[in-house]
């Protein structure tokens, strides 16, 4: 199914705020992005991954830190915003195959990856379980799914996404824990786990993971 033009009208909102950000975000975020994908690459196991993608990967933080912990491990990316894959191509020169595109419409064919990833944009998906199936269709066999974001059981973290859901055309919605978990189920992933976890007083995370033990 295409996006409809609420969809679309959502997607316009995210590439016109990251358009603006993108230069800045490193900077702004740099405490934030750092802790959460540092917490999200504890919680994977790259020891068997050959090829991970990044979906909305932004501006490259966590692929460039799994270059320098796996440098044998073979990385993709992908995000809607022009801007924000600017700045990682000029951070991952020859080291990732970067491409423009869409959560629910992945830019790579079926059955290509190993590890599916995506830190802190789930809440952006204005479709998020056609990204869930994608992320499925786009792993092998046996491949594991890693979902990172901002958590709904945090009583700030509601505050926050209530605020935004008024305030900014760009946001959609955060989860809680549990129905993170059954969207990851819903979309077809098995042995699905979800971790919860604060990274200082304001934000507190969630990270789902799934396993993909069928053949698409
Ligand atoms: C908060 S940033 C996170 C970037 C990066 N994953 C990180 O952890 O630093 C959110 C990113 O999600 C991207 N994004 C939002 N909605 C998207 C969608 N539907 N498809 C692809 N990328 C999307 C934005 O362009 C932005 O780069």
């Amino acid at each position: 199914m295409g996006p409809s033009s609420r969809d679309e009208k959502v997607e316009d909102a995210v590439a016109r705020e990251y358009r603006q950000l993108a230069r800045r975000y490193d900077a702004r975020w740099a405490n934030y992005v750092e802790s959460t994908v540092r917490e999200t690459i504890l919680r994977m196991d790259l020891q068997h991954s050959s090829h991970l993608l990044d979906v909305a990967c932004g501006t490259g933080v966590l692929l460039s830190l799994i270059s320098a912990l796996f440098p044998d491990v073979k990385l993709s990316g992908t995000d809607l915003s022009r801007e924000m894959l600017h700045v990682a191509k000029s951070r991952l020169t020859l080291v990732a195959d970067l491409r423009e595109g869409r959560a629910d419409a992945l830019p790579f064919k079926d059955n290509s990856f190993d590890t599916v990833v995506s830190t802190n944009a789930f809440h952006f998906f204005p479709q998020p379980e056609e990204a869930l199936f994608e992320m499925s269709r786009v792993l092998r066999r046996g491949g594991n799914l890693i979902v990172t974001d901002w958590c709904d059981d945090y009583l700030a973290c509601r505050i926050c996404d209530r605020l935004l859901r008024v305030s900014s055309p760009a946001h959609g919605r955060i989860f809680g824990s549990d129905e993170c978990a059954h969207l990851v189920s819903k979309a077809g992933f098995e042995q699905v786990a979800v971790d919860r976890y604060k990274i200082n007083w304001l934000w507190g995370m969630m990270t789902v993971k799934g396993a993909k033990t069928y053949c698409a």
